[in-house]
């Protein structure tokens, strides 16, 4: 298994570079704004949470030592498009970058759509809708994400006023990069979790869309950071059986460290990051590595070739 470790010597990496994240109010998000400017990078975070979002922004901005950057809170709901516009133009019109990119927002399971808990010709007459929220908010606010990130990623303002702000170690081998925080649920089954499952399942073939093709066009990396159990809200339903049982839990830094790691090393394209207990295992390695085991050997060879007349897409779809 492809453990993956936190490299506190590419941490310089981040120094100097802006961060763009949503969901950074609280939990892991919060925990990610933190670690980012301690490591030196400004953040330009968004959250529909604003009270929280403005006392996580003014708690780091005080007396804040010489070497963290900067943070910077804008409400946002990542389901309104120009609400995640406006919140890349912020990060334009501070730095004239965007170097790293974090989609972190999201909601627990809505409910009301697979209950009662035996659905029946009356029930099913009516649609619920906070299943199109959640939906909206855990998936498609994360192509958007997605597609927004990679049209500022790829226009710097140079010659912008304060760019001067911007002091950058190890120009030469750093590469810009998107991190979509999908979840466990993301890659396996996870029962009663319907939309929260599918939407997560979504987020990772989001990533796996971009692995080839954003660094050929865009130069900017993909990855996806797919954590276990984590000690935040989300986790409130299930918690107390969990440390009952004694089963591996994450604390919000664990999860954050991975983010980072994603971010600062150039070479990370394309992983999905199992986060389990403080610790990090990309779960693509294996399931690549082991294609021709679950696929069969004739169809794997059939399907490679068929890879690669699909090629990025372009000519096709
Ligand atoms: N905690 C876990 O066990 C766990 C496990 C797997 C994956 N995750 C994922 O980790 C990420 C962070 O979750 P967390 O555990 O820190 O939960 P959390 O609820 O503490 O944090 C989620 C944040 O997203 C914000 N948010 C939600 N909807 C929004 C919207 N429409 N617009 C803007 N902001 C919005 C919330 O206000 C909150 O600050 C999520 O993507 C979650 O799915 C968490």
């Amino acid at each position: 298994m492809a453990e993956i470790s936190y490299n506190e010597d590419l941490q310089p990496n981040l120094r100097g570079r802006a961060v763009v994240l949503t969901g950074g109010a609280q939990g892991i998000g919060a925990a990610t704004v933190r670690m980012f400017q301690t490591a030196g990078a400004h953040v330009i975070f968004g959250d529909w949470a604003a009270d929280k979002g403005r006392s996580l922004e003014a708690e780091l901005t005080s007396g804040q030592s010489a070497e963290a950057g900067n943070v910077h809170f804008q409400q946002l709901d990542v389901r309104d498009y120009s609400s995640q516009v406006a919140l890349f133009d912020l990060a334009h019109q501070k730095y004239g970058c965007v170097d790293v990119a974090v989609s972190c927002a999201a909601v627990g399971e809505p409910g009301g759509w697979f209950e009662p808990k035996v659905l029946d010709l009356e029930s099913v007459r009516k649609e619920p809708l906070p299943i199109k929220n959640a939906i909206d908010i855990n998936l498609t606010s994360v192509i958007s994400f997605c597609r927004i990130a990679l049209a500022y990623m790829s226009h710097d303002i140079t010659s912008q006023p304060n760019g001067g702000m911007l002091r950058r170690d190890h120009e030469d081998t750093f590469s810009k990069s998107i991190v979509l925080v999908s979840s466990i649920a993301g890659i396996t089954e996870a029962p009663g979790l319907f939309a929260y499952s599918s939407a997560k399942h979504g987020v990772i073939g989001m990533m796996r869309a971009l692995r080839p093709w954003a660094p050929t066009r865009y130069n900017v990396r993909a990855n996806a950071i797919c954590p276990w159990a984590t000690d935040t809200q989300l986790l409130a339903g299930v918690r107390e059986r969990w440390v009952e049982e004694k089963l591996p839990m994450n604390q919000p830094e664990d999860v954050a460290k991975m983010i980072l790691q994603s971010a600062a090393d150039s070479n990370m394209n394309g992983k999905a990051i199992f986060v389990t207990g403080g610790r990090g295992f990309d779960t693509e390695e294996g399931y690549d590595r082991t294609l021709p085991q679950w696929m069969g050997e004739q169809n794997a060879r059939m399907f490679s070739k068929g890879q690669e007349i699909l090629g990025l897409g372009d000519d096709w779809t």
